[in-house]
């Protein structure tokens, strides 16, 4: 088992990751904090694959969780979810001290998240992410949130979990799309902080498609250090941490214009980075060897690289609209090399439209 640890000064956490783990999550959570009563947060097939091992582990360390299911997909992170979930913590007299567990993805992990948050002004929390978007992005870093009919992720909180464990065994019940989506985020860290793991990926694409447990183990204990060096240099996102939005700028665009239908997010992402590299070397930031690397690599794991067959303008607009944009600007995170990236503020729309036409 490989142990990380975010240094948030008295919000610091292990992120745990390795193989079985699901069954010594008790003991675990027993070696950090002791929950007065533990509800684990999860979807009904997530329930059924990683349930059992999970409930074993608590019992023996004296704790009958229960289970709190919501159905699969976006609609659970909405406030009606949330106060259905606030209306069965109180049945179960649940106090200050009981602990919330997120088992599932992105989905699960930032609705509970939001509640443990919120229930009696916070409640210690811990994730048990079970894709690997969410074992690489979300279940990391404390950005915790439902959403509003007007936007995704318009309510939530910076909340950090007491603890991330990671199970590599469960990417084994994984769609194969889900996974491959999971790749864009892990590309994504390639990019912007490390060209050793970039290479690492363009070296042993096939073996990380066949689920090499080394190979697994390596890529998602590399993001998670970056992800939570980033995190601990800029928590709340004032600028540094804006550089994990690399590649989303277009990624949302995208899935906004697509109405979320389209477009798994990591794919969107694969996309958007692949046209944030060519619009960096539009500008001269770098050479075109970059995207094109980028886009090279995207491919090797089959993921989409060339945007849906949208207006250049119609993305330009929604980019405008996106929470992540500051005053009329279009903000970018832009590629210097693999490894090296720039927050660029002010980005004109000519360079940006040339690059969608160009794909287009
Ligand atoms: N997913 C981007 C972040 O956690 O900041």
């Amino acid at each position: 088992m490989k142990r990380l640890n975010i240094d948030l000064a008295d919000r610091s956490y292990d992120i745990l990751i390795g193989r079985n783990l699901l069954a010594k999550t008790g003991e675990l959570i027993a070696e950090r904090f002791n929950p007065s009563r533990v509800a684990i947060i999860t979807h009904p097939s997530i329930r059924n694959l990683f349930g059992e091992p999970i409930e074993s582990g608590l019992a023996a360390v004296g704790h009958v969780p229960e289970f709190i299911e919501v159905p699969e997909g976006e609609s659970s992170k909405s406030l009606q979810q949330a106060e259905s979930i606030y209306d069965r913590l109180l049945e179960m007299n649940c106090d200050r001290k009981s602990a919330l567990v997120a088992l599932g993805g992105g989905v699960v992990g930032d609705l509970t998240g939001f509640i443990a948050a919120t229930y009696q002004r916070g409640i210690p929390f811990v994730q048990i992410p079970t894709t690997l978007l969410s074992q690489v992005d979300s279940s990391v870093g404390g950005k915790t949130a439902v959403n509003h009919p007007r936007g995704k992720n318009m309510i939530g909180a910076f909340y950090q979990p007491k603890l991330v464990v990671i199970d590599l065994d469960t990417l084994h019940t994984l769609p194969q799309k889900e996974f491959r989506a999971g790749l864009a985020e892990v590309v994504k860290y390639g990019v912007i902080a490390d060209k050793n793991l970039f290479a690492f990926l363009e070296g042993n694409a096939k073996a990380i498609l066949l689920l090499d447990s080394h190979c697994l183990e390596h890529i998602i204990e590399t993001s998670c250090a970056i992800k939570a060096d980033v995190v601990e240099k800029d928590e709340r996102e004032s600028r540094h941490r804006m550089i994990l939005n690399f590649g989303h700028t277009f990624g949302h665009a995208i899935e906004t214009l697509t109405n979320y239908t389209g477009y798994l997010h990591g794919e969107a992402v694969a996309i958007g980075m692949v046209q944030a590299a060519w619009l960096s070397a539009k500008t001269g930031r770098c050479s075109e060897d970059v995207p094109q690397r980028i886009e090279d690599l995207l491919k090797k794991f089959g993921l989409p690289t060339q945007p849906p067959d949208v207006k250049s303008q119609d993305v330009i607009e929604s980019m405008y609209h996106d929470k992540k944009t500051e005053r009329d600007q279009l903000r970018f995170i832009l590629v210097k090399d693999i490894g090296s990236i720039e927050i660029v503020d002010d980005v004109p729309e000519t360079p940006i439209k040339a690059v969608l036409e160009k794909a287009g």
